[in-house]
This record gives C-alpha cells, sequence and structure tokens, in this order.
C-alpha cells in the first residue's frame, strides 16, 4: 500500500566569510575565551559583511539544498523563510530568495526567532499535506549581528550569522527501505507562551518605536525555561509517534548554549554522543542553526539512512517546538 509521506530530500548551507574568535571580540569587548567558552561552548561565530544581507545567506543555502534533492529551483512549490532579520521590514524575504532563485513558488517569511525553523518546517509540512504543492524550500536565515548591542557583552558574544536550508517532499511511494515502517515526517508540536514576551525581545520595533531596536535577554530565565520546554516537547512528540528516546539516531538541536544542550540530553536520557553540536563553530545563529547542524552531520556521513532525528528549538515568544522525522531517502 502506498501512502502520502513528507521526506526530506535535500540540504544545503551557507556561512559568510568573516570567521570571528572569542580573542577577536574581546579585542574590542570586556570578556574572555576562558568565560565565552566555559559558559557556552562557543569558539567562533560567522559576521556578514556590509553589503550582505539575509537573503543572500538564505539563496547560497537554498541553492545547495536544492542541488543536493536533485532539483532545479522551477521544481519548488513553496519557499518559507525562517527570519528574525529580514533585509526590509517588507516584503518578505522569501520574495527576494525567490527572485534569486528564479522561479515562481508561494513565498513567504515565518517569525518564531531561534524556533522559527521548527514552525517553518510544521508550516510546510501542513501545506504540502493540504496540497498547495509537492516541494517545499524551509531556509533559516538570520543576520544576528545587526540587531546585537556591542555594548551588552551578556548578549553579544552569543550570536552569529548564517543560513541553512532543507527540501520537503510529498512523495506517494512504497520504498523497499522502510517498508511497512513508519518513515518520513513522524510528528512535530509547537508552542507559544507570550507571558515571557519579555524575557528575550527587542528593544525597538516598527509599530514601537520606528527603529529595530537591539536584542535583549534575561539569559538565566531563558536558560530555565529552554532546558524544560526543550525536554518536555521532544517526549511529547516521541509518545505521538509511539517511539522511546533510546530510538533517536540523532538528536539535533538549535545551538544556543552547549550547557543547554547538555542538560537537555541529561533530562531526557539521550546518550550526549547522538547529540550534533555546532556551538562551537557557528554560535547562536538563530533560524539558522539548525538546518546549518543538520548539514554539518551530513556531510560528516552521521545522518544514514533509516535514522531517526529529533529536531528542537526555543526562542523569543517565548516560542519553542520539537519535530521527529525519520530518514527515507539519502540527502
Ligand atoms: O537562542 C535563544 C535562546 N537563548 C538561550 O537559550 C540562551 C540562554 N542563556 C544562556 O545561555 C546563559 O544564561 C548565558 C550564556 C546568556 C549567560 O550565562 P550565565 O551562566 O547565566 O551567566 P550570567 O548572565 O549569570 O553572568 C554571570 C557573570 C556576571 O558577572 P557577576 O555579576 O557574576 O560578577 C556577568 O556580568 O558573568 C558576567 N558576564 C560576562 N563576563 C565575561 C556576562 N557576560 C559576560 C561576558 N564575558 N561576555
Amino acid at each position: 500500500m502506498s501512502k502520502d509521506k513528507i521526506l526530506l530530500t535535500g540540504v544545503g548551507s551557507y556561512l559568510p566569510k568573516n570567521k570571528t574568535s572569542n580573542h577577536d571580540l574581546a579585542k574590542y569587548i570586556d570578556t574572555s575565551d576562558e568565560w565565552i567558552t566555559k559558559r557556552t561552548g562557543i569558539k567562533f561565530r560567522h559576521f556578514v559583511a556590509n553589503n550582505e544581507y539575509t537573503s543572500d545567506l538564505g539563496t547560497n543555502a537554498a541553492k545547495l539544498a536544492i542541488l543536493n534533492a536533485g532539483l532545479k529551483p522551477i521544481d519548488i512549490d513553496i519557499i518559507i523563510v525562517a527570519t528574525t532579520t529580514p533585509d526590509n521590514t517588507f516584503p518578505s524575504t522569501a520574495s527576494k530568495i525567490q527572485k534569486n532563485l528564479g522561479c515562481s513558488a508561494i513565498s513567504f517569511d515565518v517569525q518564531a526567532v531561534c524556533a522559527g525553523f521548527i514552525y517553518g518546517m510544521t508550516v510546510g509540512i501542513s501545506m504540502l499535506k493540504d496540497g498547495h504543492g509537492k516541494k517545499c524550500l524551509v531556509i533559516g536565515a538570520d543576520s544576528m549581528s545587526k540587531i546585537l548591542d556591542w555594548n551588552d557583552r551578556s548578549t553579544a558574544v552569543l550570536f552569529g550569522d548564517g543560513a541553512g536550508a532543507i527540501i520537503l517532499e510529498k512523495e506517494k511511494v512504497k520504498t523497499k527501505f522502510c517498508e511497512n515502517d513508519d518513515w518520513g515526517i513522524l510528528a512535530s508540536k509547537i508552542y507559544t507562551n507570550g507571558n515571557f514576551y519579555d524575557i528575550l525581545n527587542t528593544d525597538g520595533g516598527v509599530s514601537k518605536s520606528k527603529s529595530i531596536g537591539f536584542l535583549r535577554m534575561n539569559g538565566k530565565e531563558v536558560f530555565r525555561h529552554a532546558v524544560e520546554k526543550l525536554s518536555s516537547s521532544l517526549l511529547i512528540c516521541l509518545e505521538e509517534c509511539n517511539k522511546d528516546i533510546s530510538q533517536v539516531d540523532w538528536l539535533i538541536p538549535h545551538q544556543a548554549n552547549q550547557r543547554i544542550l547538555d542538560a537537555v540530553s541529561n533530562k531526557v536520557k539521550l546518550n550526549p554522543n547522538k547529540v550534533i553540536s555546532t556551538i562551537a563553530d557557528h554560535g547562536n545563529t538563530s533560524a539558522a542553526s539548525i538546518p546549518l547542524a543538520l548539514d554539518v552531520a551530513t556531510k560528516r556521513g552521521k545522518v544514514k539512512n533509516g535514522n531517526v532525528l529529533a529536531l528542537q528549538a526555543i526562542g523569543g515568544g517565548l516560542s519553542w517546538g520539537s519535530l521527529i522525522l525519520k530518514v527515507g531517502k539519502p540527502i
């Protein structure tokens, strides 16, 4: 019997050229490599050039994901860009990327900050299921350096810029692989609690102050919520698809802090060797961090056919969520 399945069929990522170390930052911020490494695990982050925009990062990542899936840009039906740092207030960065790619896909942005990629995937999955198309490009792209206050060392050292992209395809196929088994997207859960609006936000915005503002965060509070909410949403997702934590091959989380990754794996009793961490090289790239980590894991040959992947993220809103998928095609 064949069924409609949503498959992950391609992944790609892009980092801007300027790679900046903790030592580089310590030249103009009152900080140290020792503090940043010990408190976060971050060693490097990449920053966009002055004439480089979020749409440029997203376009580069998208081209690689499309190529990796064996497709052409004109094959794409839907483009969803998760970003908090659009090129312009409007139109969407997705519209710009559509133009850059030269296709006519339905294109729009989603804004759920660091959780944006999980939100974007969830919206894309629903649109594919509802018949809006068969091939969806989901991009996470952010230029967080544009909203950092370089006088606030507690946030300025945490973030970096970058983009990652994936292709989701709806297929009616019965594969030899995973026959009589679940495969493709198995479960997805997204949540928002606006009561925590103030613990991670910008101090400006279009309707509030006609400026973009700077990123502000109560790090300790966000940390506490992150460990609790990422753990619980992951376990709920696993329950929904009748899997337990021992069946997860790779946890590919949002990369905010190595201590959060460690605390979550400890809380859900997942072997820490099964957690993909790119925090040392990328820092926190907001909506881009999950597809960037997925691409790194794939290039290192870690992600194999039949693997169960758990993706998860939390960010401003608070917004958070988890998603489980079984790889049913080589990527
Ligand atoms: O992506 C969205 C989700 N974001 C997150 O999940 C981030 C969650 N939060 C965190 O990762 C951590 O809370 C931080 C990394 C942001 C901060 O770590 P912390 O262990 O909570 O440190 P803290 O804010 O309590 O600061 C401890 C000390 C303070 O000094 P005193 O008051 O103890 O003397 C800070 O002033 O560290 C000082 N400090 C710094 N020192 C050197 C803060 N930032 C820096 C810095 N360099 N960059």
